[in-house]
């Protein structure tokens, strides 16, 4: 029989502390209603000094392992999906590889923004299946907080932190991934940026002043195509793996926007309580929004053995890509 990949344990873990939008009027010129309208978000989870990416990487990470009853010595490979990684080198899963102390496992960061969690498992369900892989822990992990400029009110009230996690085993039949589909299209590439502090603009003073360090992002643009990407995404992935939306338990979408989700579940005639949305605690938390979900999507029941579920992601690149699983 063909190996497939199944996930055989989830975790997550966000930050203690947390700002409303009540807290952010105090902060930019916004409000609680235009934030709660455009974007569906009420709340986002931040770090504390001192926390990086891979302390929420671990934390979440040992959740996962827990849940798996995998030991980390066990791993024998690490993929961190990251935007915000601890620092440009070495590799966040580097990083938390040595805090986990799995020492069997090759560790190496994934960068797709937003979509990063799709692309992880794309790149993890390939190594499983080829026989490459037997434990394979991938980590979703963002600290946006550190590259927002929170005097600006188009990018501060979007993003939150967070890191999700799954432990990811061969198996056989017809359970687990199904299918996973990546894509990018880089004339797009300037929508969101983060352009300080890389060979294009090395970090300077000037590069500082002119704010290079922080999340730029061309939000209504970014808006309509993803939109209408994701609605031809989601249709074309059932078709491709002939599944009628009707069979799906629930779909995972990443959680940006919900107008966004909205559209997308309205594209597929699925209504709102076969979607599972959680921005409105989080926010944005760009790769890691996605294992988040999934993990509470388990812990609370919502997802149960043998049923289909949809993730799909859309991301600066621009990226984007889904998975269907069964579970
Ligand atoms: N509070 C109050 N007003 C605001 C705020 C705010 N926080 N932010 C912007 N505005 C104002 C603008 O200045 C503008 O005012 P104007 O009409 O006087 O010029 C007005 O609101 C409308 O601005 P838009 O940018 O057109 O607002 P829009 O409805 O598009 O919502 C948003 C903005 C929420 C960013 C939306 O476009 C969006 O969600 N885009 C997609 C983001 C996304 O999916 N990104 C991909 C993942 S991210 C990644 O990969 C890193």
């Amino acid at each position: 029989m063909p190996l497939q990949s199944k996930i055989s344990g989830t975790g997550s873990y966000l930050p203690e502390k947390s700002l409303d939008n009540f807290k952010l009027e105090k902060m930019v010129d916004t409000t609680d209603e235009w934030i709660t309208e455009r974007t569906g978000i009420k709340k986002r989870h931040v770090v504390s000094k001192g926390e990086v990416t891979s302390d929420l990487c671990l934390r979440a990470s040992r959740r996962a392992l827990r849940s798996a009853g995998v030991k980390a010595s066990e791993l024998d490979m690490i993929i961190v999906t990251t935007m915000s990684g601890d620092m440009p080198m070495p590799s966040t899963a580097s990083i938390l590889q040595g805090k986990l102390g799995a020492k069997n496992a090759a560790a190496f960061d994934v960068n797709a923004a937003c979509s990063g969690f799709i692309y992880g498992l794309s790149i993890a369900d390939s190594f499983i299946r080829s026989g490459s892989s037997k434990k394979l822990l991938l980590v979703s992990g963002e600290v946006n907080s550190k590259f927002l400029n929170w005097e600006d009110r188009s990018t501060c009230v979007i993003f939150g932190d967070g890191a999700g996690a799954v432990v990811m085993q061969p198996t056989t039949g017809k359970r687990g991934v199904l299918s996973t589909r990546i894509f990018s299209n880089g004339e797009l590439w300037d929508l969101i940026t983060l352009p300080g502090g890389g060979s294009k603009h090395p970090p300077t003073e000037k590069s500082i002043k002119k704010k290079l360090h922080f999340v730029h992002m061309k939000g209504n643009e970014t808006f309509r195509v993803a939109v209408k990407t994701l609605a031809k995404l989601v249709v074309d992935t059932l078709k491709a793996d002939k599944i009628k939306a009707s069979q799906l338990a629930l779909l995972i979408p990443h959680q940006a926007n919900i107008r966004i989700i909205q559209a997308t579940a309205k594209r597929l005639g699925l209504s709102m309580d076969k979607v599972f949305v959680n921005l409105d605690k989080y926010g944005n938390t760009s790769s890691a929004s996605i294992p988040i979900a999934l993990d509470e999507a388990v812990r609370s029941g919502r997802v149960k053995q043998g049923d289909y579920i949809l993730l799909e992601a859309f991301g600066s690149g621009l990226t984007w890509g889904s998975s269907l699983i069964r579970w």
